[in-house]
């Protein structure tokens, strides 16, 4: 894996040993990704609570829900009332908050600047074969439904950014070339896109793999372009995102308790765990500006009400040294 230029050999990526705080920012997907493959109904007030508990733990990149068709997306039918209803005083620091959501058309913009969002995320892939399952189009066609979502957007001041499915791998198609990944995102920087979501979204890449695709990106779009989407079937996220982090990637999604997957991508499980990704960046030395305890207590509630599996190591970790500590 390469390390970043100058670095003492026992540095973390990206840090540094003058007085300078290094950030990560970390974009927490959990009430979008994480519920969106949920086959039972979650009422919109436990939604809404997962996202106050979230943004009380110190989150400040939301992505609250998403504006798909109802009859794809069941979950997601009620994102209007969910992104109404979020109380952004849950939060330390409310005004910086940013609640974002998926819109795959301008009919899914509208309904979100009706509902007040702030930042909308456009997707397709880097497999037309995936594309072809999760919008029904072809790549060519889905950049051009996003230049009047773009335009428009910008028009009211809502940021957008745009993910990148499969850059690692296709449920369909297999391997995924680094040029094609590098290709979408010249596009999508070509409407004037400036935060790209670089996904794993069947959690198949390794470190090796990781690295290679972010630097053919970064070479088109500048790494500071670039957030990582890592999902965790394959065991590899944390690992993926050292390796991201010594490409100079400072941007991260995750969902707590690990939840996650996509309706369209059968057999991937959930996204990388806020709490695993939170545990490892503090102990690299970077700030996130979130409180691990509270997430983790977050992952637990979550995982309790979903009758779920915490797929947390960090958060389960927590939980069992709580009630041994509790017991003595
Ligand atoms: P379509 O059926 O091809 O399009 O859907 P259409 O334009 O012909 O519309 C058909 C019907 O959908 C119409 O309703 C429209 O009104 C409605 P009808 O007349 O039949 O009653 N419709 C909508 N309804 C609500 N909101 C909208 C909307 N647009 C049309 N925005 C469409 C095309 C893209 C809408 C559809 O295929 C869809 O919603 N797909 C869901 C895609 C999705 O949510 N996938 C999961 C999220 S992506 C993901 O998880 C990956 C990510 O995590 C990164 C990673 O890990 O890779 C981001
Ligand atoms: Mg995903």
């Amino acid at each position: 894996m390469n390390k970043p230029p100058g670095k003492a050999a026992n540095q973390a990526p990206g840090t540094t040993t003058g007085q300078q705080v290094k950030r990560v920012s970390v974009v927490e997907v959990s009430p979008r990704d994480g519920l969106q493959n949920e086959t039972q109904h979650v009422p919109t007030p436990g939604k809404v609570e997962l996202c106050e508990l979230l943004l009380a733990a110190g989150v400040l990149r939301l992505e609250a829900t998403a504006f798909v068709s109802p009859r794809w997306v069941p979950q997601m039918a009620d994102a209007s009332a969910v992104l109404g209803q979020i109380n952004r005083g849950a939060s330390p620091q409310p005004a910086q908050v940013c609640l974002s959501a998926l819109v795959p058309n301008l009919q899914g913009l509208h309904a979100a600047l009706a509902a007040g969002v702030q930042e909308v995320v456009v997707f397709t892939a880097a497999s037309e074969a995936f594309t072809q399952q999760n919008i029904h189009c072809t790549i060519a066609q889905s950049i051009e439904r996003f230049k009047p979502v773009v335009e428009l957007a910008r028009q009211r001041g809502v940021h957008v950014r745009a993910s990148i499915s499969c850059a690692l791998g296709c449920p369909y198609q297999g391997a995924v070339p680094a040029d094609a990944v590098a290709q979408v995102a010249r596009q999508l920087l070509d409407l004037g896109i400036t935060e790209l979501d670089v996904a794993d979204t069947i959690g198949v890449g390794t470190a090796g793999r990781v690295q290679e695709v972010f630097e053919r990106v970064a070479a088109v779009t500048g790494v500071q372009a670039l957030a990582a989407h890592f999902h965790d079937t394959y065991g590899q996220a944390l690992t993926n995102v050292y390796a991201a982090l010594g490409v100079g990637v400072r941007t991260f999604h995750s969902s707590v308790a690990g939840l996650g997957g996509c309706p369209y991508a059968q057999g991937a499980t959930g996204n990388l765990a806020t709490e695993d990704l939170v545990y490892l960046l503090h102990g690299l030395g970077y700030h996130t500006g979130l409180d691990l305890p509270s997430l983790a207590r977050t992952g637990q509630w979550v995982s309790r009400i979903l009758g779920r599996r915490n797929a947390s190591r960090v958060g389960c970790a927590l939980e069992a040294a709580q009630l041994a500590e509790r017991l003595q």
